[in-house]
């Protein structure tokens, strides 16, 4: 496949060409469409109109080779196109059930959530269950972890790894990390990646956080507009890439939980609008206690709804799981009259918690603050 996507398999594209975008880091016919017209003229230092010719010259190849959808196309098309979309389990019941079936591929799914709430353990779990093989809610693809806040940790892969039954080896072999240190090398990173995504069948890219360098190299006001511009290229690409070469996008970004500071909506991610407008799903974790809530929002097609789920050796775990490992009880043997007379049994007693745990969660806000 690399092959096929050769830059000089363009008509007009000589060996000079070639060579002057792959010096900017554009390797394949993919890249010319993922950075789009304007970016390869200024990384080039082409004319803006020979880059528009190139770019579309790719994309009318990919829309040839039936890699990209064309320009105008009838709902069966794009209805085609979708049911090419592969879905990741999480590896737990609940939260399949808040993504309808999974993460899915050609989308960009944001997690936001305060510290600690298992955003990094979210994005540990996925980077497993995506090399399952399909029958078992798998993808059997390779990870992109770009990695910003130094949390990647290969111990938790293999403790995951091994609490689904998976070769721990085989499943680092297939995570690739990119340690990003600054914004502009996160960028960087992003813009490379199209071989690596390619050789490696990559079906899944975290980006864990996507917001936290650029909030932290863009302080202050005056900034806020060049961040926004910076962050804004960064998301929109992540996004193009996801549809592009059809993979799962995970970004992930902080948000305060203290509900006096900053703008009045306590849950407001702090990418700001920026990312909340490129990704397509959006899911919020916040915690509560020793539990976790997951909340679904503004997705085009899943209704809003909540889950409870837990952490623990196998990273997101349903709440039974969870609690089988920490009780021994839960797994006493109950006879069926008294399974009849008494109705709290585990899942039982857990869906009560869950109302609870919702009810509950505003108050455990404020006690998160001072953890
Ligand atoms: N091996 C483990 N077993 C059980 N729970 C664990 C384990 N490792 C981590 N955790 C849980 O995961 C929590 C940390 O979650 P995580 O690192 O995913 O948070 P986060 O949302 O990424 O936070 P941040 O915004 O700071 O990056 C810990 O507080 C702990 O409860
Ligand atoms: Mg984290």
């Amino acid at each position: 496949m690399v092959e096929d996507l050769r830059l000089d398999s363009l008509e007009g594209v000589g060996p000079v060409t070639t060579r002057k975008l792959s010096d900017a880091g554009v390797h394949n016919v993919m890249d010319l469409i993922v950075r789009g017209p304007v970016e390869i003229a200024e990384i080039t230092g082409m004319e803006k109109d020979t880059a528009e010719k190139i770019v579309n010259k790719a994309r009318q190849y990919l829309v040839e080779t039936g890699l990209l959808s064309r320009d105008f196309v009838k709902a069966t098309e794009v209805y085609k196109r979708r049911q090419d979309i592969g879905k990741i389990t999480t590896g737990t019941n609940c939260l399949d059930t808040l993504f309808d079936g999974g993460v899915e591929t050609q989308a960009l799914t944001e997690v936001y959530g305060e510290f600690g709430s298992g955003k990094t353990q979210f994005a540990h779990t996925l980077s497993v269950m995506v090399q399952k093989p399909k029958t078992e809610g798998g993808l059997d693809g390779g990870v992109l972890y770009i990695d910003t806040e130094n949390t990647f940790r290969p111990e938790r892969i293999v403790s995951i790894a091994q609490a689904h039954e998976m070769d721990p080896e085989k499943v680092l072999d297939r995570i690739i990390v990119a340690r990003a240190y600054n914004s502009a090398h996160q960028t960087l990173i992003l813009e490379e990646a199209g071989p690596v995504i390619e050789e490696n069948n990559i079906k899944l890219i975290v980006v864990d956080s996507a917001v936290g360098l650029f909030r932290a190299e863009y302080l202050g006001r005056g900034t806020l507009s060049n961040r926004q511009q910076k962050l804004n290229h960064f998301v929109h690409m992540l996004s193009r890439i996801a549809e592009t070469y059809n993979c799962a996008a995970i970004a992930t970004n902080q948000v305060m939980a203290s509900p006096d500071v900053f703008f009045g909506d306590p849950t407001r991610p702090i990418g700001g609008n920026v990312v909340a407008h490129t990704s397509t799903y959006r899911i919020y974790f916040k915690k509560s206690g020793k539990k976790r809530i997951a909340r679904m929002v503004d997705s085009p097609h899943h209704p809003e709804e909540e889950v409870i789920f837990a952490l623990g050796e196998a990273g997101v775990m349903d709440l039974e799981d969870a609690e089988k490992k920490t009780t021994k009880k839960t797994t006493k043997k109950v006879t069926k009259k008294e399974k009849e007379s008494e109705p709290e049994t585990a899942v039982e007693s857990a869906e009560l918690e869950t109302v609870q745990a919702i009810e509950d969660a505003d108050s455990d806000d404020l006690e998160s603050i001072e953890e």
